[in-house]
């Protein structure tokens, strides 16, 4: 079922069922973090490995350290300007999370996602979310209930239907478990900004060449992510279209259109050029262009300045699928 009912939401995430949420970023697959078996059927739904842990979402810091969390100073710094927000922190785990959860690694990611729905809902949870995007494992995350509902609905209790994500791509992901803090995966939060808070900070998100499957440092960074249907190149096209018929191409741009390839066969992500109108339409792009009758996706690289970056990350592990 999709609908607005933030109360029902509430009420099959406290029977333990599984609701999908929506977020600034993208929609989240979210159980009651705290009860192991609800937090197994998002394994099992997604089919996600077990080894790859989930972030959990509350609405305050505040409920964090009740939780028997220890907040980081610098992750306190950046809270104060960055959440709610696309925010990740990756910090250790008390006690009080479950095995599930951390998959292991004593370690946990927490989030303040900035959507008003959302936010609403967890004032009224006295437990975090757990909540990874709300796709099977391996494709391209939702950034509207209707894609969650095409590939996941008959597994999901209720749908909280958001609207469109604003930001389209996830959160940026940032450990402290060492004593610089690691950029794990880019998103709307650019490296810069981070730095000009809390100084020094390691910038070294998996690269798909880097990826090792079982590999717990950044187990998300997974290399058959994003995945398309159809072949996906991410590299200049012009290089690439004589090898093709025009007719079986794809174009994913940012605003340049490419005269060799049909007009209605571009996504051109944002005609004014403007980078985070494109990763907000990006997934979308993505989903619908795997609905077309082609033979490949030929997608620019982006200006891999702010959140340029995390389109690139998610283009290129795309092509690596
Ligand atoms: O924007 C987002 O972050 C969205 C929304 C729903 O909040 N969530 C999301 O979750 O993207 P997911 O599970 O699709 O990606 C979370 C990433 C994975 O790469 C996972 O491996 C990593 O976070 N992660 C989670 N817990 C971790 C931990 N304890 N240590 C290192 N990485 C962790
Ligand atoms: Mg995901």
């Amino acid at each position: 079922m999709v609908g607005t009912d933030i109360n029902l939401a509430a009420k099959n995430l406290e029977e333990g069922k599984l609701v999908a949420i929506p977020t600034e970023t993208v929609y989240g697959l979210a159980a009651n973090a705290f009860n192991p078996t609800a937090v197994a059927q998002i394994y099992a739904v997604k089919n996600r490995p077990n080894f790859n842990p989930l972030i959990i979402h509350t609405n305050s810091l505040a409920k964090l350290q009740t939780w028997g969390l220890v907040l980081p100073q610098k992750m306190l710094s950046l809270a104060s300007i960055f959440s709610p927000g696309p925010l990740t922190y990756v910090i250790p785990a008390g006690k009080q999370i479950p095995e599930i959860v951390t998959a292991g690694t004593q370690a946990v990611a927490v989030r303040i996602p900035n959507h008003p729905l959302t936010l609403t809902l967890l004032s009224k949870l006295d437990f975090p979310l757990a909540a990874p995007s709300a796709n099977p494992s391996g494709f391209v995350s939702p950034t509207t209930a209707a894609h969650v509902q095409a590939q996941l609905g008959s597994n999901i209790s209720y749908i909280l239907d958001g609207g469109p994500c604003n930001v389209g791509v996830e959160s940026t992901i940032i450990s402290f478990l060492h004593d610089t803090p690691e950029i794990l995966r880019y998103g709307a939060i650019s490296l810069e900004q981070i730095q000009s808070i809390i100084g020094e900070v390691i910038d070294k998100p998996a690269t798909s060449k880097q990826i090792i499957t079982d590999n717990p440092v950044a187990p998300g960074q997974l290399a058959k992510h994003y995945a398309t249907r159809h072949t996906l190149i991410h590299d200049n096209p012009t290089k690439h279209i004589q090898h093709y018929p025009q007719e079986r191409i794809a174009i994913i741009s940012f605003h340049n259109t490419y005269q060799q390839v049909p007009l209605n066969q571009h996504k051109i992500l944002s005609p004014k050029a403007d980078l985070a109108e494109a990763a907000q339409q990006l997934f979308a792009a993505m989903r619908e262009i795997d609905t077309w009758d082609i033979d490949v996706i030929l997608a620019e690289v982006f200006p891999d300045v702010g959140i340029g970056k995390a389109i690139n990350d998610r283009l290129n592990r795309a092509s690596n699928a």
